[in-house]
């Protein structure tokens, strides 16, 4: 058998290389945030797209054929803030399924992010009290958000730098990736 190496082009090494510059800018936080309104059932294309980017085989996960996949990051915090207009653990499927948090979730596992805070706020539609629901879950994400900055690996220069900023406050290099609803 004759294997044929080709070395990549030109076009090809660049599209490497840029996929890795935002694989850095991952890597390098200590803490992310995300912002995941649910559509079409799933996560938002944009979303979706970055992590088919960083999600690589040596940067983000390893592979052997006994032991499957090994997530390759460690020691990061993740915090998660889920959205959706109709749809809510424990409604009828006609009122939709979730390929969202249940992904997303999955791919945390999958990277080796153990350390996740969840926040929902679901559904906006079928809930009687859509404004006392919207207060509950902005006095849990503040809540999370005060713990998760005492758990961060921020250093007290990085607070003093940000006085004031409480939720979004977090290391330097904090990850924001957010999609946006309608
Ligand atoms: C393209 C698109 C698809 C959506 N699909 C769903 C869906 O499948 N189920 C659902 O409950 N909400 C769906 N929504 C509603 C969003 O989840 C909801 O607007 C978002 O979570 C709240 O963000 P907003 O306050 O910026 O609108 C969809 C929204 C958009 C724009």
């Amino acid at each position: 058998m004759v294997a044929v190496v080709e070395a990549p082009g030109a076009d090809q090494q660049g599209a490497w290389d840029a996929a890795r510059v935002v694989f850095d800018q991952f890597a390098a936080a200590d803490a992310y945030l995300f912002a995941v309104p649910m559509w079409n059932s799933g996560i938002p294309y944009v979303l979706k797209q970055w992590i088919d980017v960083i999600t690589q085989p040596g940067w983000v996960f390893g592979f052997t054929p006994t032991e499957g996949y090994t997530g390759l990051i460690h020691g990061k915090k993740s915090a998660v803030i889920y959205t959706s207009g109709v749809y809510s653990p424990g409604v009828p499927l006609a009122f939709g399924a979730d390929f969202h948090a249940s992904y997303f979730s999955d791919w945390h596992r999958f990277a080796g992010i153990t350390d996740v805070t969840e926040i929902r706020w679901q559904p906006t539609v079928l809930t009687a009290t859509p404004d006392a629901d919207r207060g509950a879950a902005i006095q849990r994400a503040a809540e999370a958000g005060s713990k998760f900055w005492t758990r961060s690996a921020a250093t007290a220069r990085d607070r003093r730098r940000r006085p004031g900023c409480r939720w979004l406050a977090g290391p330097a290099h904090t990850q924001v990736v957010s999609g946006r609803g309608r």
